[in-house]
């Protein structure tokens, strides 16, 4: 069984078998993180980009739990100066583990560590995991080639922001499920912060007629992936 459970904003656990897999650890100051979020103990951290609200814990849990973070170079060399240990790539490189594989796509953003400007690029995460595949878009603007990431896999479930102001709203993450072909949305970094607010109904009315399945999570909740 795969499993996804969202900590809130754009951090979630993905669980099979022994492998905890924890996305954009952003726990500390993050106000809609479980109380569950604390005790999560992963074998591997994926960081899309610097923004700390995307690594913020990701350097310390790497350090406390010894586990790898995957990021793209730059990045990833800020988080080992952090503390953290990881594994070196980039865009366009597929990582296999116990659990499957990961590949890095591109986001359209910026990556900054809030004391060091322009740190690297920011990326999406292509996840196979039990057999299961899931897409993590980070924070990213709508852009043409989320196509050619559909074509690489039919994608069981897509966490894309929805929040605006920073990344696309929900309108361009309903264009980019349509690109995507992705058979659920999981929507992310909406509601932390009075820039991001969006009603739950408003989401729900945004997709009503969308031609996939919508799985608004609120913290602490799992899903099972199918
Ligand atoms: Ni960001
Ligand atoms: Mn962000």
């Amino acid at each position: 069984m795969t499993e996804l459970e969202y900590l809130g904003h754009s951090a979630f656990v993905l669980r099979h078998e022994k492998e905890v897999v924890l996305i954009d650890p952003f726990l500390d100051g993050n106000p809609s993180a479980p109380p569950s979020a604390k005790d999560i103990r992963p074998t591997l951290i994926l960081v899309t980009h610097g923004h700390s609200d995307h690594s913020g814990d990701a350097a310390e849990i790497s350090q406390r739990c010894g586990c790898l973070v995957l990021a793209t170079f730059e990045v990833g060399n800020r988080l080992e100066e952090m503390g953290a240990s990881i594994i070196s790539g980039h865009i366009g490189g597929e990582f296999l583990f116990p659990f499957g594989k990961v590949k890095l796509f591109p986001a359209v953003h910026s990556s900054s560590f809030d004391d060091v400007h322009n740190v690297g690029v920011p990326c999406s995460f292509l996840i196979e995991m039990g057999g299961r595949i899931l897409f993590h878009a980070g924070d990213t603007a709508l852009f043409g080639d989320m196509a050619l990431i559909g074509e690489e896999a039919v994608i069981d479930v897509a966490m894309l922001p929805v929040g605006g102001t920073y990344t696309m709203g929900l309108k361009d993450a309903v264009r980019a499920m349509r690109l995507l072909g992705a058979k659920r949305l999981v929507p992310m970094h909406y509601g932390t912060f009075e820039a991001i607010a969006l009603d739950v109904e408003e989401i729900r009315k945004g997709c009503a007629n969308a031609p996939f399945h919508l799985s608004v999570m609120r913290p602490g909740e799992r899903l099972e992936v199918r």
